[in-house]
């Protein structure tokens, strides 16, 4: 057995800011009765904070997972506006993303404020989904591996035994929405290098940018790649079923 068949594949759907009471139901009543599909695949529903109790009554029981986009660094208190990792926990929450792009470029989130969502994250019980990735400057500068070892730093630190608690996220901030995936080999060289710098064979690497059903298989095929964070098309019941059987 390789090492690869000892980390669980994962597929993640962030919905981003996407949803209503009534297309979140129509898409459940899609995705919920495939539970075949999880015997080789952790799969997860990242919703909005307000869904998050809707999903988890859908979802109880049938080994789907739920998770948020986003914690707080605080575990409670006068912070208006900022949902703590026990609020997520209480309402079912087992995962949660944290660091992604939208959230470094829009809210000026840092790396170390990143680390800091990982412990929070940690001590209510979830698991951190850790987004990293270059912009196309980046990459084109040469500089992608530097930025990414940059933005894994302050997790890095933290400690090997945190590290394998983790879940990490490539998302080359080129791929994001744009339609343009990074080729297999590009991510799988990515992911090799955060491998190397993180010095864990265990911890499980996830593709996103643009993954769609007809990329995602061979981007899974991949030794370094253990699943995706999706976004555009976990919005597709079919699209995003079709990419988990992948
Ligand atoms: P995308 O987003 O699949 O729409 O490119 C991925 C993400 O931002 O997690």
């Amino acid at each position: 057995m390789g090492v690869h068949s000892l980390r669980k594949r994962m597929v993640a759907g962030n919905w981003k800011m996407n949803g209503s009471l009534q297309s979140n139901r129509q898409l459940l009543d899609v995705v919920l009765p495939q539970t075949q599909l999880l015997s080789e695949c952790d799969v997860l529903l990242c919703a909005p904070f307000v869904y998050l109790p809707q999903l988890q009554q859908a979802m109880e029981g049938t080994g789907f997972a739920l998770g948020a986009q986003d914690v707080s660094v605080h575990a409670k208190g006068a912070y208006t506006g900022e949902v703590s990792g026990a609020m997520l926990a209480d309402v079912g929450c087992r995962w949660v993303i944290v660091g992604h792009s939208e959230r470094r470029q829009y809210h000026q989130e840092s790396s170390a404020q990143v680390a800091a969502k990982v412990l929070a994250a940690l001590g209510a019980g979830l698991t951190p989904i850790v987004c990293v990735g270059e912009q196309l400057a980046d990459r084109q500068a040469g500089q992608a591996v530097c930025v990414v070892h940059d933005q894994l730093d302050p997790i890095k630190a933290l400690g090997a035994q945190i590290v394998e608690r983790v879940v990490l996220a490539y998302e080359p901030v080129w791929a994001i929405g744009t339609g343009l995936t990074a080729t297999p080999q590009q991510a799988q060289d990515m992911h090799a290098q955060i491998r190397a710098f993180m010095g864990s064979d265990v911890v499980r690497i996830l593709y996103g940018g643009s993954v769609k059903a007809d990329n995602a298989a061979e981007l899974f095929a991949m030794p370094d790649i253990d699943g995706a964070l999706v976004g555009g098309a976990s919005l597709d019941a079919q699209e995003f079923l079709r990419i988990v059987a992948a």
